[in-house]
C-alpha cells in the first residue's frame, strides 16, 4: 500500500484526481485530500472508495507534519506560496513532493536538505511550467546529439477559449485562476534577443508582442514572460542568440488589455475605500481629467490617445466600465474592481470549452544549413471541470508522481523536468491521453 497526500482540490485538479482514481486499484494507492475548502475535499473524495478527506490546518506546523509523517509521496495543488510549507515538512519526514509551480529561491534553497533525506522535490511538472519543459528539451535535447547549433529558441503557451466559443470582442474568456489572468504581466520581462539581453518594463509588456502562426488555429500574439534568460542554462542554450518565453493571446488582446493597464486598473498596491455606493462608470471618472462639461466618453478617448469610434474604445464600453451599475465591493483595489467586472463579462458559459495551445520555435544549424522547427500542441476541454488546463496540468503531476512511487525516477534533491529521465516516460504517456505535438521543419537556407 503506498499512501498519497494531496493538498488542494481546486480548479486545476480535476484530472489529477481521475488519473489517481483509475490507478488506485491497480498500484495499491489511498489518497489522502486536503483543502480549506472541506466542501471540495469532500466533493473529490466521494469520488473513489480510494480517497478520504484528511483535515489539517496547512500553516499549522504541528497538524502538517503529522498529516505528511506517513506518506510515500505528497502533491501540493495549493497557492504556490504553501509549497515551501509543505516542502519543509517533506523533509522533516523524508516523503517526496511534487508541484506544478515555479521552483522559488526559497524552494532552491532546500536542495542539499533534500538531498540528505535522500527525496525529490519535483517543481514546475505542470502545463506551463511543466509540459514546455519535457518537450522542448526532448527537441533541444535530440537536435543537439545529432550535431546541431541552435541559434533561436522561442516558446509560448496560452490558456484560451475553444475557437467555437470565441465569441466576444476581446476573444479572451477565463479558464483559469482569473486573479492571475489579472495580475499578468506585473513585473520587469527579461529575455536574449540577437544576443543581446532585453529587459521590458511592466507597464510595455503588452506593448512590445511578437506574432505567432499556430497551424490550423492562425495567428495569435505573444508577450514576453517574466524571466527567459535564467532557462538558457538548464535549457543548455548557452550558444543561442535569442531566448524567449511567451504567454499566447488572440490577436488584438494585448492593444486593448494595454488600455486597462493605463488606466490604472490592473493597480494592487492602493485600496480605495468606500467603493459600496460607486458605480464603474464614477469609478473610471476618478482615473481620467475630463475638461469643462466634456463628455466621459471624449476625455477617455483622448487620455488613452484612441479614437471614440475604435474598436479598442468599443471594446472598454463593451466590458460595461462605462455604465452606471454599481460596483458592490466596499474596499477594493483598483484590480480587483477590474476582476468583478471581467468575471461578468469573460465567464466561459456551461456548454463552453477551454483549448490550451503551447508552440516551440526553434532555429538551428547543421552540416551548414540553416532550419526552423515549429512544433505545436493544441488541447481541447471536454467539459468546465475536465478542461484542457486541468488535464494538462494534472496529468504530468499524476504521471511524474507515479514513476516517483514506482521507482523508475530516482532523482534526489530540488528538480525541475528537463533531463530524459522525466521527459520520456511522461511525454510517451502523455501521448496515450492525445497529449501530444506535431512539428514541422523547413530547410531555411545553406552556407554559402
Ligand atoms: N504549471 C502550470 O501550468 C499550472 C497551471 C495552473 C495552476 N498551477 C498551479 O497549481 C496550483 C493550484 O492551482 P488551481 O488552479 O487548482 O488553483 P485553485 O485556486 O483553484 O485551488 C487552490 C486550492 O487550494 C486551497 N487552499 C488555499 N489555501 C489553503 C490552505 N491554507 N490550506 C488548505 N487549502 C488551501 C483552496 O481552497 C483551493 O481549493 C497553484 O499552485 C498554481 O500555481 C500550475
Amino acid at each position: 500500500m503506498k499512501n498519497i497526500l494531496v493538498f488542494g482540490a481546486g480548479l486545476s485538479s480535476s484530472y489529477l484526481f481521475k488519473y489517481l482514481r483509475a490507478h488506485a486499484a491497480k498500484e495499491n494507492w489511498r489518497i489522502g485530500i486536503c483543502d480549506a475548502n472541506q466542501e471540495l475535499a469532500k466533493a473529490k473524495a466521494a469520488l473513489s472508495k480510494h480517497f478520504f478527506v484528511v483535515a489539517c490546518e496547512v500553516i499549522n506546523d504541528e497538524q502538517r507534519n503529522a498529516a505528511i509523517a506517513n506518506q510515500d509521496l505528497v502533491i501540493s495543488l495549493l497557492p504556490p506560496a504553501l509549497h515551501i510549507l509543505i516542502a519543509k515538512s517533506c523533509i522533516v519526514n523524508k516523503v517526496p513532493l511534487v508541484t506544478a509551480s515555479y521552483v522559488s529561491a526559497e524552494m532552491q534553497k532546500l536542495d542539499a536538505d533534500a538531498k540528505k533525506a535522500g527525496i525529490l522535490l519535483l517543481n514546475e511538472i505542470g502545463l506551463d511550467p511543466g509540459i514546455d519543459h519535457l518537450s522542448a528539451m526532448k527537441m533541444i535535447d535530440e537536435i543537439q546529439a545529432k550535431g546541431g547549433k541552435i541559434n533561436s529558441f522561442k516558446s509560448f503557451c496560452g490558456g484560451l477559449v475553444a475557437p467555437e466559443f470565441d465569441n466576444n470582442p476581446w476573444k479572451y474568456k477565463f479558464t483559469w485562476n482569473p486573479q492571475n489572468v489579472v495580475m499578468a504581466g506585473q513585473s520587469t520581462a527579461t529575455y536574449l534577443q540577437d544576443g543581446k539581453t532585453k529587459y521590458i518594463p511592466a507597464h510595455q509588456i503588452f506593448k512590445q508582442t511578437q506574432t505567432v502562426k499556430v497551424p490550423g488555429l492562425g495567428n495569435f500574439e505573444a508577450y514576453a514572460n517574466r524571466d527567459s534568460i535564467s532557462y538558457i542554462e538548464p535549457y543548455k542554450l548557452k550558444n543561442a542568440k535569442t531566448v524567449l518565453r511567451g504567454t499566447l493571446r488572440r490577436t488584438g488582446f494585448c492593444n486593448n488589455w494595454q488600455n486597462l493597464i493605463e488606466l490604472g486598473l490592473t493597480d494592487a498596491s492602493k485600496s480605495i475605500e468606500g467603493l459600496e455606493k460607486v458605480s464603474y462608470r464614477d469609478f473610471i471618472a476618478s482615473f481620467v481629467p475630463v475638461q469643462g462639461n466634456e463628455s466621459l466618453e471624449k476625455a477617455l478617448a483622448n487620455y488613452l490617445g484612441i479614437k471614440q469610434n475604435s474598436s479598442l474604445f468599443k471594446n472598454i464600453e463593451w466590458l460595461g466600465l462605462l455604465k452606471n451599475e454599481k460596483i458592490g465591493l466596499n474596499d477594493a483595489t483598483p484590480s480587483q474592481v477590474l476582476l468583478k467586472c471581467l468575471l461578468n463579462k469573460w465567464q466561459l458559459k456551461k456548454h463552453e470549452l477551454d483549448m490550451v495551445v503551447m508552440k516551440h520555435e526553434i532555429d538551428y544549424t547543421l552540416n551548414k544549413k540553416h532550419f526552423h522547427v515549429g512544433s505545436s500542441m493544441v488541447i481541447k476541454g471536454e467539459d468546465q471541470t475536465y478542461t484542457a488546463m486541468a488535464k494538462t496540468v494534472g496529468l504530468p503531476m499524476a504521471i511524474a508522481s507515479k514513476l516517483i512511487l514506482n521507482g523508475t525516477i530516482k532523482e534526489r534533491g530540488v528538480h525541475i523536468p528537463i533531463s530524459p529521465i522525466f521527459y520520456e516516460p511522461i511525454l510517451k504517456e502523455l501521448k496515450t491521453y492525445e497529449i501530444d505535438f506535431k512539428e514541422k521543419t523547413q530547410v531555411l537556407s545553406s552556407h554559402k
